[in-house]
């Protein structure tokens, strides 16, 4: 994804262009390591719907704490975590390891992700899941201890081509081969529970 995604954002026009995505099936659970999340395909966009990029209604209210789902947007792994307040307090103290810990590089993220969370709310951690190196798609190990290899891994992604390593809100950690944060999309709250990827201010 280009940087261009992050300046697409079009106004909200539910009359024809949103897709009500339901939520209605399993979703893979964060936290064990090398977890399997699978894609839902009830939720995806039509060909159409995808060939011309239309914004995705993403239903938040069988998302529980701790777990993530998958959509695709814009022929993007969009990646949408309900974080607890326990995997929200694993987002400080390590700073010192991490390549852009103040999302600076203003390309990776809206203007509403630069915090220590890279999010509109807190909890709702909405992101690109293609590792900024190659594109793969990291590993979710959000748990303290999941990464077999690192004593003092805080949580978060785990990218399997050539071990770049993101923090739980996909900050980059330093001398790994991924460049930059990974790349949050535009997005916003249609309502508390639906979120909207591809449009901005849509409230
Ligand atoms: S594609 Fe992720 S580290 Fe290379």
């Amino acid at each position: 994804m280009s940087s261009d995604d992050n300046n697409h954002a079009q106004p909200a026009d539910p009359g024809r262009r949103r897709m009500l995505i339901g939520a209605t099936s399993a979703i893979g659970a964060v936290g064990v390591g090398f977890v399997a999340v699978p894609f839902i395909q009830s939720w995806m966009p039509s060909e159409r719907a995808k060939a011309v990029g239309a914004p995705v209604e993403v239903d938040l209210r069988t998302i529980k704490p701790d777990q993530i789902i998958k959509v695709m947007w814009r022929g993007q792994t969009i990646g949408i975590m309900n974080r607890s307040k326990r995997l929200l307090d694993r987002l400080t103290g390590h700073d010192d390891f991490l390549l852009d810990p103040a999302s600076a590089v203003v390309e990776q993220q809206p203007e509403f992700a630069v915090n220590v969370h890279r999010s509109i709310k807190p909890e709702w951690l909405v992101f690109n899941m293609h590792c900024t190196h190659l594109g793969c798609i990291p590993q979710v190990l959000a748990e303290p201890g999941s990464f077999a290899w690192e004593a003092d891994w805080p949580g978060g992604f785990f990218c399997p081509c050539h071990k770049s390593k993101f923090d739980l809100s996909g900050r980059v950690f330093k001398g790994v081969p991924a460049p930059t944060n990974l790349i949050i999309p535009p997005y916003s709250f249609i309502d508390d529970n639906t979120v909207i990827i591809g449009v901005t201010g849509a409230a």
